[in-house]
């Protein structure tokens, strides 16, 4: 739980296709109306030159990349994120609502890639200190779906390219960071109707709001 003086931090997280971005509104709209002053970001990003490092880290010409130095990058990109958009938000009392951190380095990078659990946790402490996200919400459903749902929209980026054992390998990781933290990480089921999933998160921020006022 975040100090009472500083702001505190709800993280969005899933595979693709999970539906994150309509969610997202969702629990914007039950933080306004408790009268919370929120700022929303984004990993890889929410920073100009985080930005930049994102464009590099989505692009299909970068197919090949080598699994450290993605590693790397969305930590480098991290990094310049908390120092100019998350941690002045906080030390300001408002809260920050990130689609994707951590959580999806552990998910894509660990499981994904099947980089070493313990080589992340290293530079998620040294990137972050003791910084975690106070709230996450995750978007679970299978990656079959998942994919379905994503390449129906836009150019695929370099990640949704990847082979659907690939994305279940992402899912897995994430179900089990939120086996290892139930308090946390909280698995809203995605497959149903965008509805239902909005009746969770309206009720777990509501929720999440009230103990922490
Ligand atoms: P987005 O599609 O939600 O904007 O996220 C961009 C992609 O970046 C998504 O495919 C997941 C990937 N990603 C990682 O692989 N590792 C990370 O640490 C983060 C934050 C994102």
């Amino acid at each position: 739980m975040a100090s009472a003086t500083r702001g505190h931090f709800i993280t969005l997280e899933g595979i693709e296709g999970a539906g994150k971005t309509t969610q997202r509104s969702v629990v914007l709209e039950t933080l306004r109306r408790a009268d919370i002053a929120v700022t929303t970001t984004r990993e890889p990003g929410g920073s100009p030159i985080a930005e930049r490092m994102r464009a590099l880290l989505l692009d299909r010409d970068n197919q090949g990349m080598a699994p450290d130095a993605e590693l790397l990058l969305m930590f480098a990109a991290r990094a310049e994120h908390l120092r100019s958009t998350i941690l002045p938000a906080l030390a300001e009392g408002r809260w920050v609502l990130c689609d994707r951190f951590t959580d999806a380095t552990y998910a894509y990078q660990g499981g994904g890639r099947g980089v070493d659990h313990a080589r992340i946790a290293v530079l998620e402490t040294f990137v972050q200190g003791p910084l975690r996200p106070d709230l996450t919400l995750l978007f679970d459903l299978p990656a079959s779906l998942g994919l379905e749902r994503a390449r129906g929209r836009s150019a695929p980026d370099r990640f949704e390219t990847e082979a659907l054992a690939f994305h279940e390998r992402v899912r897995a990781a994430y179900l089990t960071t939120a086996e290892r933290e139930p308090e946390r990480v909280r698995r809203i089921d995605a497959a149903r109707a965008t509805e239902a999933g909005a009746a969770d998160v309206r009720h777990i921020v509501a929720d999440y709001v009230g103990k922490a006022g």
